[in-house]
């Protein structure tokens, strides 16, 4: 499959959107949910039916109302501010930019971003995006069925590096680090402590510890962030083009 083809002013567009983005994100404090946004839009890929994915099918209130969607809808109308001065970027391609952003401006890895994406208005049914309440079968239930790798597993859920819990969205609670603005590796650090006090481990997060798929890959990125950070921005990669590019 050749890479989408998108013209020159479609990628001035891009570059201004992504200034947008870079102001917008420091002035409103927002890189957490701005992530978290674009990970809820592709994380709804069906590598099976090529339905879901990275196509902007969130700001429809159908899918932006679903449970694990508490609270986007913030995320959703801060896009929409940069929407209105660049409407020719479709929404799949804003959101997916945003997060790339979020990690960028926040000191994460540079993970590259390819235009091109296309808007759909048709939403998946709830329930393709995991349950923090499950353990690792679950995990590999959702993350296989958008065509991810354990490693995709591992160096995706370091995306908890940033932000929190919000009891009045998910019922949990807190911060996975002391920095939750930070991008680096100390959710992996975290992770390996017995005790964090008063940091959030979800029953999905304590599950990449008790699986042998899953634990070399904590260790790694717990002691060497350069790893992560290479893994990361692949596996972030692959999951902003799902169903798009190949990988
Ligand atoms: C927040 C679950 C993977 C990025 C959350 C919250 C839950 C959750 C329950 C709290 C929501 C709230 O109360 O506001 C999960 C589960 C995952 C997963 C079960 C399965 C592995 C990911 C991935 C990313 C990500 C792959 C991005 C690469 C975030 C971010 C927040 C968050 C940035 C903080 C949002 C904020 O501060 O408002 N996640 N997540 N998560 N998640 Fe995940």
């Amino acid at each position: 499959m050749a890479l989408p083809v998108v013209d020159t002013e479609y990628l001035k567009e891009i570059d201004k959107a992504r200034r947008d983005l870079r102001a917008l994100i420091a002035s409103r404090n927002c890189a957490p949910i701005m992530l978290r946004l674009a990970w809820h839009d592709a994380g709804t890929y069906d590598a099976k039916t090529k339905t879901g994915g990275p196509n902007g099918s969130i700001r429809n209130e159908e899918e932006y109302s679903h449970g694990s969607n508490n609270g986007l809808k913030k995320a959703i109308d801060f896009c929409e501010e940069v929407k209105s001065r660049h409407p020719k970027i479709t929404y799949a391609d804003l959101y997916q930019l945003a997060g790339v952003v979020a990690v960028e401006v926040t000191g994460g890895p540079t993970v590259n971003f390819v235009p091109g994406r296309k808007d759909s208005k048709i939403s998946p049914k709830e329930g393709r995006l995991p349950d923090a309440k499950q353990g690792s079968p679950h995990l590999r239930d959702i993350f296989y069925r958008m065509g991810l790798s354990d490693k995709d597993i591992v160096a995706l859920s370091g995306g908890h590096t940033l932000g929190r819990a919000h009891p009045e969205r998910s019922g949990f609670d807190g911060p996975w680090t002391e920095e939750p603005l930070k991008f680096d590796n100390s959710y992996f650090v975290e992770l390996l402590k017995a005790e964090s006090e008063g940091l959030l481990k979800l029953p999905t997060d304590k599950a990449l510890l008790d699986d042998p798929g899953f634990c070399s890959y904590v260790e790694l990125y717990a002691k060497d962030e350069d790893a992560f950070f290479k893994d990361y921005a692949e596996s972030h990669k692959k999951l902003s083009e799902l169903g798009f590019a190949p990988s």
